[in-house]
């Protein structure tokens, strides 16, 4: 199929039958060609255990299919029905606290219990037997949003139990070992058989934020809960596949979701899709104000880079969204630019989240296309509008992007961090996004990669505060930067051992003699209000190219001594005042930057500046505040796509005039947006 993927989650099963022509209708006028179903539909499909009723199912695709639209069936185990919670209660997953969830929500269901996979594999493969055939289905979604549990983030019941003392087991082999790596002699917590091993319920007194367990064991668990997500994905991957070898297989993931190692996750899956609501009641950032569109644009990046490729958007918000409360509706045209954003950052499907409102059930406030009513509006035209115009981009939309800047944001650090976060002020997805912000505002392209995806083939790999480090890594990143590369590194790097353990070095750990800087000292920076003595924010004097520049810090402090670096620079007030705070060492041919706090936007901006250029990174284009502009190559032509979320109208001056895609006119080399509106314009030097 050469159309772009445009679709909505539809749930038929909500609806009486007499409506699904009418909304097939709708749909068809509206140019949507995708719709997925079947999400949470259990209940519907297996009415009782192994009796299937797929009729349903059936009569909603035909008409779909007779308006020309395909589908995407998702496995509906996001939703075991009560009969078989009934049955099985010890499917009920345990949260932190170790209570039992209750039937009631949804995701209520533990990944390694028995019992439930012995249902999974009924339901998917009664599905897959059923549709594998199906002219109309092309795609799988399996579950829904693989990763906290109904009542909690992690399941703590006793088959995860088991199962985590025996992943242990695998991974050290003795228990010796196993109480030497994590150091268990602290407070006599040595083990002697395996079945001693606790799981880290929140059952053990903390008087501070984080897991007052060991955190190596804290690590540990949180590597087994992310894989255990993993071998429930795989298991009904293997079903899906044997069975219908001909169909995509994707699963919907959330972003910059912490608990689960999407890349891992992401390995078998035929292509990435994900759920990107710009305006969840609970994204609002006061520190970014409101809704931030770099914070959405960080996620797409990291979603594309999962598999280096161009992703799906499986649920785009539709609608103002909120199960008790709800976020203020999406402006007139914001459908639009998100759903412009999500393509410009390498999405190559959009799927709304949800074709009409539902009446009934938690989900009553999160608005889809249509209104409660049924009666297509303001939002149902601007996605019609929408779909025609992504038309026109045809296969510019599947080319896949290139950076050469990488962020390296790592799961073991997230996790890491979960079990102390070191300070009120620290938070290791602020700092990412922080040089995230910088390098969007400059509308450089950036990937999100982990550890151990491959990053050695861009110029510049920004690692802020890699606390958790292997000597492995700290190797590839020597050897990397040597050849070349240049690489950012932050406070809080090379801190602890692979098993959370503090390293035996001076910090950055491995990484001193590649940074040349060595930390004698340091400090949290709290915000004032926490009172006196809160540290902080100080200030530092950055000079770069002979010009200084008076920058305030915030969050930690490292004091430096430098036995091998140039000083960029220096703390001007609190304990460390005139010492070293901001560094670079040439090593073979790359560079390493070492910043030993935490800057504003401002600092951020210079900062980048200065990486960019000793880097030799292509600048991207300038562009006013609220514009954003995303460089794509399709034919061997630059394509520009602008991108305003501002309420005023901006110009922005491109290198050559062109022709823009959405509307067909021709225009010069500065171009006018308007407020909340997009261009994709494709360059044209002699327009
Ligand atoms: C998503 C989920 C959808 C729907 C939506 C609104 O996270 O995948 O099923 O629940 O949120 O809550
Ligand atoms: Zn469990």
């Amino acid at each position: 199929m050469t159309d772009v993927i445009f679709g909505v989650d539809y749930y038929p099963e909500h609806w009486s039958p007499e409506r699904w022509p009418i909304d097939a209708r709708l749909m068809q006028q509206a140019g949507i060609n995708t719709v997925r179903l079947a999400e949470f539909a259990w209940s519907r499909l297996e009415p009782r255990e192994g009796t299937f009723d797929f009729s349903w199912l059936d009569e909603a695709i035909e008409i779909f299919m007779a308006h020309g639209i395909r589908i995407v069936l998702g496995t509906p185990t996001a939703a075991p029905p009560a009969w078989l919670i009934q049955a099985h209660p010890e499917i009920l997953p345990v949260n932190e606290a170790g209570q039992r969830a209750g039937f009631g929500m949804r995701r209520h269901y533990c990944p390694t219990q028995p019992t439930f996979h012995a249902a999974t594999q009924r339901i998917v493969e009664a599905m897959a037997e059923h549709y594998h055939q199906h002219p109309a289905v092309f795609a799988w979604q399996i579950d829904n949003e693989l990763g906290n549990i109904s009542n909690g983030n992690r399941c703590h019941c006793p088959s995860c139990h088991a199962a985590f003392q025996q992943w242990l087991q695998r991974r050290y082999g003795s228990l010796t070992r196993l109480n030497q790596d994590w150091g268990t002699v602290f407070w006599s917590q040595e083990y002697t058989a395996w079945e001693q091993i606790p799981i880290p319920l929140q059952n053990v007194r903390s008087w501070v934020p984080g897991s007052a367990h060991n955190p190596s064991l804290y690590l540990d668990f949180a590597r087994f809960t992310s894989e255990s997500w993993e071998r429930y994905q795989h298991f009904q991957m293997q079903i899906l596949r044997a069975h219908c070898p001909q169909h995509l297989i994707t699963h919907n993931l959330m972003g910059l979701f912490p608990y689960v190692d999407y890349v891992a996750l992401a390995e078998e899956l035929d292509v990435v899709s994900w759920d990107n609501y710009p305006r969840m009641p609970t994204s609002r950032n006061a520190s970014q104000g409101n809704w931030s569109p770099s914070r959405v644009a960080m996620a797409h990046d990291l979603m594309r880079s999962l598999k280096g490729r161009t992703f799906w958007v499986m649920e785009q918000q539709g609608g103002p969204s909120g199960w008790g409360s709800l976020s203020p509706t999406p402006l007139p045209g914001e459908l639009r630019l998100w759903t412009l954003q999500a393509i410009a950052h390498g999405a190559e499907a959009i799927v709304y989240f949800r074709w009409r409102t539902s009446r009934m059930g938690t989900e009553q406030y999160w608005h889809g296309i249509l209104p409660h009513d049924g009666t297509p509006r303001r939002r149902y035209a601007e996605i019609r509008q929408t779909g025609e115009e992504l038309q026109r981009l045809g296969a510019l939309v599947t080319t896949s992007l290139s950076a050469e800047v990488a962020i390296l944001r790592s799961y073991d650090v997230l996790w890491a961090f979960e079990a102390q976060p070191t300070s009120e002020s620290l938070s290791y997805d602020d700092q990412i996004g922080r040089y995230y912000r910088a390098l969007w505002r400059r509308n450089v392209t950036v990937d999100l990669v982990t550890e151990k995806r491959p990053w050695t083939s861009y110029k510049v790999l920004v690692a802020p505060c890699l606390f958790v480090l292997s000597d492995e890594v700290a190797a590839q990143l020597r050897s990397w930067v040597e050849a070349g590369g240049t690489l950012v590194l932050t406070f809080r790097s090379g801190v602890k051992n692979e098993q959370n353990v503090v390293v035996d070095l001076p910090l950055p750990g491995a990484l001193c003699e590649l940074a040349g800087v060595h930390v004698t000292d340091y400090t949290v920076l709290l915000s004032p209000e926490a009172g006196p003595p809160s540290g902080g924010p100080a200030s530092l004097e950055l000079s770069i190219d002979g010009t200084s520049h008076l920058l305030s810090t915030d969050v930690w402090m490292d004091e430096l001594e430098v036995s091998d670096a140039e000083v960029l620079g220096r703390y001007c007030g609190g304990p460390f005042a005139g010492t070293p705070a901001i560094t670079m060492k040439r090593v073979g041919a790359g560079r390493v930057i070492y910043v030993g706090t935490s800057l504003d936007d401002a600092g951020q901006d210079l900062l980048i500046g200065k990486v960019l250029s000793e880097a030799g990174v292509t600048p991207g284009i300038p562009s006013p505040d609220n514009v954003e502009i995303v460089h794509r190559v399709y034919e061997n032509v630059d394509h520009w796509f602008i991108l305003n979320y501002g309420t005023q109208s901006q110009e922005v001056r491109l290198p050559t005039g062109g022709i823009e895609l959405l509307t067909g006119k021709v225009t010069s080399e500065t171009v006018t947006v308007n407020a909340l509106d997009a261009l994709v314009v494709r360059s044209q030097p002699d327009a």
